[in-house]
């Protein structure tokens, strides 16, 4: 089937080149010219595992455009432009949405079908679809859940498709069990449901990760206040299968393009109908969330007294590992507030300096782990990418000035670590934090240029 995909970020591109993988003929269509001369090119424009072998694979059945008026040729148009917060407020900002539907209102006709992707506020797709329906065109919202980092393998193979339909209509239905064919063969759930459903599905699943990881950051906190070990407390109440392990790592908390603009401009949605009473622990989530930024800071100052002039080796920056992505990333955050406590910060990341630098250029980005650790006072370990988990603490002792790391994502073997004489401070787990190895060396540092303010 000959399909178009407008918007082609991190949502979109991976969902072109997953339908050209499901066999069906693609037009990609973004505003910004850059990004599609990358896909045109077949290069990705952003680090997204398997993303570049598919857009190889499939370079015949993918055309990538700034053109709309090419979306005239296909039958099927997936809506998958951003809804960022609002500049303004904390509600999304949904402008590309609408425009994405205006500009294509052209080009519909009676059998066509408009299917929503973007996180919308529940009532947009409604919206949308009353302004479709004068073409003979209809509109279905198919919310998206990928996972940055694990994006092609989760749009390949979902957990579940969901369907929002616009009243009784079987014929898109139908429609789109056709593109999803190769999917829904290999057994993944469909559920067919309203339009209100199929939105709220999506940021009711987000409200919950998002709740997850803010519960057992809250557990962290008060662990790190009882003396507990809140890593062994998540493996313990995870056992139970109503509970589940997954999404309770504490740590540094959740960042990235989603979870935190989608939790605040739900709570925004809830004010608007009238139940923010409903949504208001959203709120808490959120600075449940935000607090362990600060957090990692404080513990630093804690070990290292006042932070003015410190060197702190940073690794990481992603909000995440396997992904480039630094939109609202806890670990640049704590680059930021260590910068403003007076550190002198130097922070790398395998995949992420050229996009940190994009936000923030001041820090000083370097390439390599030797050379963020060399001369360090102390390390933070700020994503668990897996060549950090799996550092030797031997040799990454042999160039820092102090063997003090804070394990801000709770990744590392501590007992490894202790053994090559470092002091490590986890985030939630007090016994991990208290016991204090003897053979770690305070070292004052060595350069006196290294205790000056970071004004690169
Ligand atoms: C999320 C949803 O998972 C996905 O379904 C939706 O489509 C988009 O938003 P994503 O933003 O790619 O996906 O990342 P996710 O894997 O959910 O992680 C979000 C953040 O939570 C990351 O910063 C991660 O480090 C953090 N996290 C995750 C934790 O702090 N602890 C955990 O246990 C899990």
């Amino acid at each position: 089937m000959r399909i178009s995909v407008i918007g082609c970020g991190y949502l979109g591109a991976v969902h072109a080149a997953g339908m050209a993988e499901l066999g069906h003929d693609v037009i990609g269509i973004d505003v910004d010219a850059q990004k599609i001369a990358a896909l045109a090119r077949a290069e990705a424009p952003f680090y997204e595992p398997g993303l570049p072998e598919l857009l190889r694979a499939h370079r015949s059945r993918l055309l990538f455009t700034t053109d709309v008026a090419a979306a005239r040729d296909a039958r099927v148009h997936f809506i998958a432009v951003g809804t960022p917060q609002r500049h303004d407020s904390p509600a999304a900002d949904t402008r590309f949405v609408d425009a994405a539907v205006d500009a294509l209102l052209p080009y519909l006709a009676p059998g066509h079908l408009v299917v929503g992707k973007s996180t919308v506020p529940v009532g947009t797709a409604e919206r949308l679809a009353a302004r479709v329906r004068p073409t003979g065109a209809r509109l279905v919202w198919n919310p998206e859940f990928l996972r940055e980092g694990r994006a092609v393998d989760d749009t390949l193979h979902p957990d579940r498709l969901v369907y929002g339909v616009d009243g009784d209509d079987e014929t898109s239905v139908a429609l789109l069990d056709a593109v999803y064919a190769a999917p829904l063969a290999a057994g993944t759930p469909r559920m067919v449901t309203d339009l209100a459903t199929a939105q709220l599905v999506k940021t009711a699943a987000n409200a919950f990760l998002a709740t997850k990881i803010s519960f057992i950051n809250a557990m962290a906190e008060v662990a790190e206040a009882s003396g507990a070990d809140v890593t062994q407390l998540a493996d313990a109440i995870g056992l139970d299968a109503r509970i589940g392990r997954a999404f309770l790592n504490a740590g540094l908390g959740f960042g990235g393009g989603c979870l935190p603009k989608d939790i605040r401009a739900f709570r925004a949605r809830g004010d608007e109908l009238g139940v923010g009473e409903a949504l208001s622990f959203l709120g808490e989530v959120d600075s449940i969330n935000l607090r362990r930024r600060t957090r990692v800071v404080d513990v630093l100052e804690h070990e290292l007294g006042p932070l003015i002039g410190r060197r702190i080796a940073v690794l990481g920056l992603a909000f995440k590992p396997d992904s480039d992505d630094v939109r609202d990333s806890p670990a640049l955050a704590v680059v930021q507030l260590l910068r403003e406590r007076g550190a002198v910060v130097v922070a790398t990341d395998p995949v992420a300096i050229e996009t940190a630098r994009l936000r923030d250029p001041l820090p000083t980005y370097v390439e390599t782990v030797e050379q963020a650790l060399d001369g360090a006072e102390a390390v933070v370990l700020a994503t668990e990418w897996a060549e950090y988990r799996g550092l030797d603490p031997v040799v990454a002792g042999s160039g820092v000035a102090n063997r003090l790391v804070v394990d801000a994502r709770n990744a590392l073997d501590v007992d490894r670590w202790r053994e090559a004489g470092w002091v490590v401070r986890g985030l939630g787990r007090a016994h991990a934090s208290r016991v204090e190895d003897p053979r770690s060396v305070q070292r004052e540092p060595e350069h006196a240029a290294e205790r000056q303010p970071d004004h690169v």
